[in-house]
């Protein structure tokens, strides 16, 4: 009598790979903020064309130019166009949480902590390739950018809940906050 032996291997159920229509859809259709790890698994496994991304593409001198894809009370979602050179203030979400999508170039993250006495401290940083997803809890503060020592534009995916209002900006060695509202328009 043989003994069967089951070869076959599990293999784990893979999420489909959504279009960028169907993420748009699924933002709008959201009702309350997106937890992170939701909007992680989206920004993971979405596809993004070139052609896709057309209607959001510019450059500017000076500053970084973000354009918005979608927005309602729950969740926005940005695409963000860097030159060599660019970067954030050095920010927190105030209240919201974050993903970023790197979708084409080289992303620098810079991440800092901040106590009330002390002020804003350097913590760390970490270079994002393409293809890499990253995101920010509450109240993570950071700078995000594309190096200048790159040697090229910088495309990255935002997705923010609940959409970003104000935000809270630092400087090193700091202990004073100020106030910033991002600009979608260039200025
Ligand atoms: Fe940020």
């Amino acid at each position: 009598m043989s003994t069967q032996v089951n070869t076959e291997e599990v293999i784990p159920v893979q999420q489909p790979p959504l279009t960028f229509a169907e993420l748009i859809q699924r933002l709008q259709e959201q009702t309350s903020p997106p937890a992170l790890e939701h909007i992680t698994t989206w920004l993971s496994t979405v596809e993004i064309s070139e052609a896709d991304l057309q209607p959001y593409l510019g450059f500017k001198e000076g500053n970084y130019w973000r354009h918005r894809v979608c927005r309602n009370e729950s969740v926005e979602m940005l695409v963000i166009c860097w030159r060599p050179g660019q970067r954030t203030p050095i920010h927190d979400h105030n209240g919201s949480h974050g993903v970023v999508k790197v979708q084409k170039g080289l992303m620098w993250e810079t991440m800092f902590s901040f106590h009330d006495e002390r002020g804003l401290r350097y913590q760390s940083a970490r270079e994002c390739p393409t293809g890499e997803v990253t995101g920010a809890g509450v109240p993570d503060i950071h700078q995000l950018g594309n190096p200048d020592v790159s040697g090229q534009d910088l495309i990255t995916i935002h997705v923010y809940a609940p959409p970003l209002g104000v935000l809270k900006t630092y400087k090193v060695g700091s202990p004073t906050i100020d106030f910033y509202t991002p600009n979608d328009f260039p200025t």
